[in-house]
């Protein structure tokens, strides 16, 4: 399946992976609607994307507030009378210690990342069950297949991501609906700067663990094959994938591994 003349809704596509996704979607002359809350970045993005497609357009659209989901999402099926793909991109990570974090702090990431995507994605399902068919791109993280320390929050969020559209695949409401579900280990993206940290300020740095993460153009193309393969689940991890098989098959040396990680 390739996606020319698709039209594909990105959140998060101002930055790091969802820019880099933009892209490589660009190339393959989708119709592409970009959305984020930074203008300015996100049309730095579209001048990018439309050296390769002449369709590119732009929704400020913050994740965490209702109205401007769903007034995103109604915008964004005027531009092209239709979505075809919904990629739930736009996320926050966290850099603090659990017994230290705020209960507003996990909030904020609960919103951001997991009703964020929730909100978009009941915006869109009717449509998506009206032209019988889609494609929902969730971009979960290794951190929604088990706990590791620092990311008590996000690792909340993102496994609340997993029950729900895992629970989506299983009661598949809409025949030709295709549900994806990406977790990325470390990626080399600007994602530290905006991690939240204990009182729910940005941790305004690269971690160095981070700058050692996978290339960010490696993801979005692993993606990209998985959006074409509509696969149900994609891991992108190095040694992430090594720590998901001590959990499943020898738990003590996981809990010993991760303890010593941030
Ligand atoms: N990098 C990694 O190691 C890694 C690993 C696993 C999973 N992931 C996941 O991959 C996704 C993208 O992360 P990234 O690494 O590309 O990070 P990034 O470079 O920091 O990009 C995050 C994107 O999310 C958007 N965003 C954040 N808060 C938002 C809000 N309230 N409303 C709307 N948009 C918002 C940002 O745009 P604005 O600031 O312009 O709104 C930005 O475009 C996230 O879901 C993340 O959890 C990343």
């Amino acid at each position: 399946m390739h996606f020319t003349d698709k039209v594909i809704l990105i959140t998060g596509a101002s930055s790091g992976i969802g820019h880099e996704l933009a892209l490589l979607l660009a190339k393959e002359k989708a119709r592409l609607i970009l959305a984020a809350r930074n203008q300015a970045a996100l049309e730095a993005v579209r001048n990018q994307c439309l050296l390769y497609t002449p369709y590119c357009e732009i929704v400020l659209m913050d994740v965490t507030d209702e109205t401007q989901v769903n007034e995103g999402a109604h915008r964004a099926l005027q531009f092209f009378g239709k979505i075809d793909v919904l990629v739930n991109n736009a996320g926050v990570t966290q850099r603090s210690k659990l017994i230290d974090t705020s209960v507003s702090a996990v909030r904020q990431l609960m919103e951001v990342n997991f009703f964020g995507a929730v909100m978009l994605t009941q915006a869109l399902l009717p449509h998506f069950r009206e032209q019988a068919g889609g494609q929902i791109i969730i971009i979960s993280s290794m951190a929604g297949l088990m706990g590791y320390p620092w990311r008590s929050g996000y690792n909340a969020a993102k496994h609340a991501l997993q029950g729900y559209f895992e629970t989506l695949q299983t009661e598949q409401p809409i025949p030709h609906l295709y549900t994806t579900i990406v977790c990325p280990g470390r990626i080399h993206t600007p994602i530290t700067y905006s991690a939240i940290t204990a009182n729910g300020d940005a941790y305004g740095k690269m971690d160095p663990k981070q700058a050692k993460g996978l290339s960010v153009a490696f993801c979005a193309r692993r993606i990209l094959k998985a959006m074409h393969k509509r696969k149900k689940v994609v891991l992108i991890a190095r040694e992430e994938r090594i720590l998901l098989w001590l959990k499943r098959y020898f738990p003590p040396l996981f809990y010993v591994i991760a303890r010593k990680g941030n």
